[in-house]
């Protein structure tokens, strides 16, 4: 396995710089900022953990989001290759990231499942204004085929997509999906905030209230900045291996997380403010886009709500897929160049194994329920060790090889494309590095990992 890849020169590569946004910004933009940001900040006590949220993406996420597109183009190899090239001794780091993958990909096409289930229950019209939607989505997670059904048909369509290679699978998607995303998410968030009481959201959302913040609290907005971004476990490195030399490193390192924080944001007004004006519960946990968001479409008469709430559906569908062909596509890449095997059986042997995980995942919320390591359901176990754990450390780890290893010449040349792009914050760029990001990552690691019991 030591000798170079044999598909190095056909490597496949984006067809434009705007694919290459696209496809990145589309790994990020996804469950994480539609799904999960709203709860995080409804169950975390809302400002404070925004603020901390921002704070993370400002100095955590930038840097670490430039520092993997400097490692993947630098070296045009998924992330396991690309620290074996670079310093063998942290190849751990890209092997660790393969499991990251693997993991998310345990629990994620559940919830990529059951946003299919919801675009079906609103087009046989089982989401109607009255019906019981604690007790439609209660039904749903809880069974035993219906959710695994649905899985597995999420699970195939990110295998399709990804068998189709880059430019042919992945950025053609993700050019189709991103601006429609855009567009939904924008229609809905001005609905939200022009219903009336909405005003208590708006404040819930952005007006912070310090008393709640504690350890637990900080490690989990740093824990989404990492799982909203992508980052931390070699999938920017991952796609920007697929990068062309001459591509600008760090303005697509701002685009990214800016149009990320931008969609998490406008997710939090979709939602926020309109489960507080319609007098719903914030802190309802994974459960709110899916109980609350109906129960809100149906209140603005049969028809509008809808059709809002099947556009926003398969605006989540299409945004979950864009991230999750992301992470498959880390495995994939990971058995293509190390392990020499054909695009087609990596596919095919990733999702089957994603389905078995996914089906331990999918009934830990039913007929499993009873099984829990240390307070955690399947569900929540792989969503905390990635979280929480592997990708914070995976995030420490490629922040001190870059500021200690790599090295300060070999990282300028790369994002600068040997001098030819100007990066006037270079020098505070490589100190984040060097020293803060792993310092912080290390304090807030240590101080909210008590928090892990559930
Ligand atoms: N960022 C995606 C989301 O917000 C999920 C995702 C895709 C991801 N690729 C990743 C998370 C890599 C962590 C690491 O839904």
């Amino acid at each position: 396995m030591d000798q170079q890849p044999s598909t190095v020169e056909k490597r496949d590569q984006f067809g434009s710089r705007m694919g290459f946004i696209l496809a990145a910004a589309g790994s990020a933009v996804g469950l994480g900022n539609l799904w999960k940001f709203p709860y995080m900040t409804g169950a975390n006590g809302g400002g404070a953990f925004v603020v901390i949220y921002l704070l993370a993406v400002l100095i955590v996420g930038f840097s670490l989001m430039l520092m993997e597109f400097a490692l993947g183009r630098n070296t045009s190899l998924a992330a396991a290759g690309a620290f074996r090239t670079l310093d063998n001794r942290f190849t751990f780091l890209g092997v660790m990231g393969v499991f990251s993958a693997f993991i998310i990909m345990g629990f994620y096409p559940v919830v990529g499942g059951w946003s299919v289930a919801y675009v079906v229950k609103t087009l046989t019209g089982e989401l109607v204004a009255g019906a019981s939607y604690d007790a439609i989505f209660g039904t749903l997670i809880s069974g035993t085929f219906t959710p695994v059904f649905w899985t597995l048909i999420y699970l195939l369509m990110n295998v399709v997509i990804v068998a189709g290679g880059i430019s042919g699978g992945i950025e053609k998607a993700a050019k189709l999906m991103m601006p429609a995303l855009f567009i939904l998410l924008i229609i809905l968030a001005i609905r939200s905030i022009t219903l009336p009481g909405a005003g208590a959201g708006l404040e819930y959302l952005f007006k912070p209230d310090w008393s709640l913040v504690n350890g637990g609290v900080v490690l989990a907005a740093l824990g989404q900045a990492f799982f909203s971004l992508s980052l931390g476990m070699g999938c920017m490195i991952t796609y920007a291996s697929y990068l062309d030399k001459k591509e600008n490193l760090v303005s697509t390192a701002f685009i990214v997380p800016a149009l990320d924080t931008l969609i998490a944001i406008l997710a939090g007004i979709v939602i926020i403010p309109a489960t507080i004006a319609l007098g719903f519960e914030v802190g309802a946990g994974p459960g709110l886009v899916f109980v609350t968001i109906p129960a809100v479409f149906a209140t603005m008469g049969a028809t509008v709500g809808r059709i809002l709430s099947l556009f926003f559906f398969v605006l989540v569908v299409l945004a979950a897929l864009t991230s999750s062909m992301s992470l498959l596509e880390v495995v994939v890449s990971y058995l293509v160049d190390e392990k020499n095997m054909t695009r087609k059986k990596a596919v095919t042997l990733a999702g089957i194994v994603m389905f078995i995980m996914s089906i331990a995942a999918s009934l830990s919320m039913g007929a499993w329920s009873g099984f829990t390591i240390m307070g955690n359901n399947i569900f929540d176990l792989f969503d905390k060790i990635t979280t929480n754990i592997t990708m914070p450390l995976g995030g420490m780890g490629i922040s001190i090889f870059v500021g200690w290893f790599w090295g300060k010449e070999k990282a300028r040349g790369e994002v600068t494309n040997d001098g030819t792009i100007k990066f006037k914050l270079f020098d505070l760029w490589f100190f984040a590095c060097k020293w803060v990001i792993p310092i912080i990552i290390g304090i807030v690691f240590l101080t909210g990992i008590s928090s892990f019991p559930g």
